[in-house]
């Protein structure tokens, strides 16, 4: 058997994302050293409510997810070097890959920005969930990688796991995305699903929020921002658009009624709150709104939380993907394919 390539993580962020990939990391533990010679040691987590650790010896997962089950902090680890701020844990770690799960601001991108910042000064790779930093500083974040040799990886910032972006750069490598058309938000798919089938939207949000769905503060999702984050990111990455959140056009569902979804059955369609980005005079332009959706279009028969994305191609044509948008799982999950990716680049 080829021989096992050890990579060492800095975790920032222990919230529900972070939890869940220091799980899937020690489930996948014995699979990713048989299939993909890699063996990923954990050696830092810091969380600005949940304490901070780290060991570059390596820390135990199972310790940490224990204690804050248990604890709600992992102040109480035996071991390592405590109480480093995040900043402090990025610079002074020995990992090779920084990995940005903090908390998501779209209108400053912090602190994702400057934890971003400060792994790539340091010649660390980063992966990050974190919407904020590369809708806003997609350009400047990706220079300052190329520059210190490094890599930054982004997969789960629009539809989790679902590999959207991996699938544009590599599966549809050499063919063009002309527009694209989708479903990024899940927490208002499943409040319009609810609507089409009778609930009011007020107890369809508060459904949307017990299920983990919402954002921490719902109105990124309902007016539409977690979107124009999304569809940002989407336009700079798959047609090099340079947008930034304000050339977005913008409107949530919360003017929806309840009489427009009935209304829309009756006109051939539904109502999906759809972001979308073409080419018009040489520019890109995007927008975020409630468009009717004709039954016969892939993206009319994605309800409940589940996210879809109409790629627009030179070669192909449309392309539709459909999968799930959130949660700590699924996250988890396209975080590690990011970090596959890593660790096949490193192998050459
Ligand atoms: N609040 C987001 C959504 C979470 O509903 O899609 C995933 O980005």
């Amino acid at each position: 058997m080829a021989s096992i390539c050890a990579m060492r993580v800095a975790l920032i962020g222990f919230g529900t994302v972070g939890q869940s990939l220091v799980n899937v990391l020690h489930e996948k533990e014995a699979y990713l050293k048989k299939e993909y010679g890699l063996n990923i040691e954990l050696v830092a987590v810091s969380d600005i409510m949940k304490g901070s650790v780290m060991d570059d010896d390596g820390l135990d997962k199972v310790e940490l997810l224990k204690l804050v089950a248990e604890t709600g902090s992992i102040g109480a680890y035996p071991k390592g070097v405590k109480g480093l701020s995040s900043v402090e844990t990025i610079r002074r770690s020995e990992a090779d890959v920084v990995i940005e799960v903090a908390w998501t601001n779209l209108e400053t991108g912090e602190p994702g920005i400057t934890h971003i910042k400060e792994a790539l000064r340091s010649e660390k790779h980063v992966v990050t969930s974190n919407k904020g930093p590369i809708a806003l500083a997609y350009k400047e974040l990706m220079n300052l990688a190329d520059e210190n040799n490094v890599k930054l990886l982004y997969e789960c910032t629009v539809m989790s796991g679902t590999p959207v972006i991996s699938m544009a750069s590599n599966g549809l490598a050499g063919n063009r995305v002309k527009a694209f058309k989708g479903i990024l938000n899940g927490t208002t798919n499943y409040i319009l699903t609810k609507m089409s089938e009778g609930e009011s939207y007020g107890s369809a949000l508060k459904e949307a929020q017990r299920l983990g769905y919402a954002e921490a503060e719902p109105s990124a999702d309902v007016e539409g921002w977690d979107a124009v984050g999304k569809t940002v990111i989407l336009a700079n990455t798959l047609m090099s658009a340079g947008l930034s959140p304000n050339m977005v056009e913008r409107k949530g569902i919360t003017e929806v009624t309840s009489e427009d979804v009935e209304n829309a059955e009756d006109n051939g369609g539904v109502i999906k709150l759809i972001a979308q980005a073409w080419m018009e005079e040489e520019r890109v332009k995007a927008k975020v709104s409630p468009e009717l959706i004709e039954f016969d279009d892939p993206l009319a028969n994605v309800t409940g939380a589940m996210n879809a994305l109409t790629l627009t191609t030179e070669g192909l044509g449309d392309v539709t993907i459909i999968g799930k948008g959130a949660g700590g799982v699924e996250t988890a999950h396209g975080i590690l394919s990011d970090l596959l990716a890593i660790h096949r680049a490193n192998l050459g």
